[in-house]
């Protein structure tokens, strides 16, 4: 095989109770990635479709980076040209680096003849997050290359736990085309937290797990509640308190930030609902001179990176 085009999605990170831990893939919004033996030693960035600002640099581009990191462990040096088309916008807050760095390690993984695991894959594809917003946190990439809804303390294979998904949910996302930097928005969070949120939040993490372990739509709702950073962040998000308001008023699950912003998001009881919270959602900011997107995404297992050609 000389040619390779890898889909990876994008994905809502955190996901209200997991803060750095937790994240959920949206099955169809993501980036792709097209790989090229090129019969030279060196990786080359040939073009980057939809990304005007994202660098050609290998040593900078989170996909070369990534494919790097992959060669150096394989000792095999052979390089790839690389196409980036971008499916959605970099500093959404929709895990725009991690589909492109997941995109890459799944793709550039099946070209070589897939010497890893789709949990392996996570450690190479959190060096493109490393170097696109400086941590190394898996909470976007790890849910890009798994699909679903995913737990991971951290980027080892055994740290990766795929959660269950009850059926019939869908996630509506909003995207305000407003600039929120992930640096700045993880430099503006408290480091430190009373006791009583700690407490309080540990138990949503958990009845949010046990929700869906038991397939417990009210536990689900109840416990997907964010007491420690929205309450911040959230300051960064223009008509946030209208959108949640009035997200729950037209039955929405559950409403949050999604990443580090400024997207936000809703969980949805079926598609009649989430086609109602995507149109309240969108009477918030008509009045608003600012752009915004809206996506409805079902939640599934099946939503992670895969092979399109
Ligand atoms: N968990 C990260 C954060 C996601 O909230 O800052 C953004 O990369």
């Amino acid at each position: 095989m000389k040619n390779i085009k890898a889909f990876a999605p994008a994905t809502i990170a955190n996901f209200n109770v997991g803060y750095d831990v937790l994240g959920l893939s949206l099955n169809n919004i993501g980036d792709e990635v097209e790989l090229t033996f090129n019969d030279t030693n060196e990786n080359k960035i040939i073009q980057i479709i939809n990304g005007d600002n994202l660098p050609y640099e290998i040593d900078e581009n989170c996909c070369s980076v990534v494919i790097r990191k992959i060669q150096e462990a394989q000792h095999d040096f052979r390089g790839v040209d690389i196409v980036l088309n971008k499916g959605f916008a970099a500093g959404s807050g929709l895990g725009s680096s991690s589909a492109s760095s997941a995109a890459a390690a799944y793709g550039y993984n099946k070209l070589i003849g897939s010497p890893y695991s789709n949990k392996e894959l996570v450690a190479f594809a959190a060096e493109g997050e490393k170097i696109a917003c400086g941590s190394a946190h898996v909470d976007n990439v790890a849910p890009a290359i798994l699909g679903g809804i995913i737990l991971s303390k951290g980027n080892k294979p055994s740290d990766i736990i795929e959660l269950p998904i009850i059926d019939n949910l869908y996630a509506v996302t909003l995207y305000p085309n407003i600039s929120v930097n992930t640096s700045d928005s993880r430099n503006i969070l408290k480091t430190d937290v009373p006791l009583a949120d700690f407490s309080k939040q540990v138990s949503f993490m958990g009845t949010f797990v046990a929700s869906l372990y038991e397939k417990d739509i009210n536990l689900f709702s109840d416990s997907l509640q964010d007491i420690v950073i929205e309450p911040i962040r959230s300051l960064l998000i223009p008509k946030f308190k209208e959108m949640k308001t009035i997200a729950l008023k037209n039955s929405a699950l559950s409403f949050g930030i999604s990443g580090s912003g400024p997207s936000v998001f809703a969980i949805a009881e079926g598609l009649e609902n989430a086609n109602k919270i995507e149109l309240a959602l969108n009477s918030i900011y008509d009045n608003v001179d600012i752009s915004i997107q809206t996506y409805i995404n079902a939640l599934s297992k099946e939503s992670g990176a895969r092979i399109l050609n």
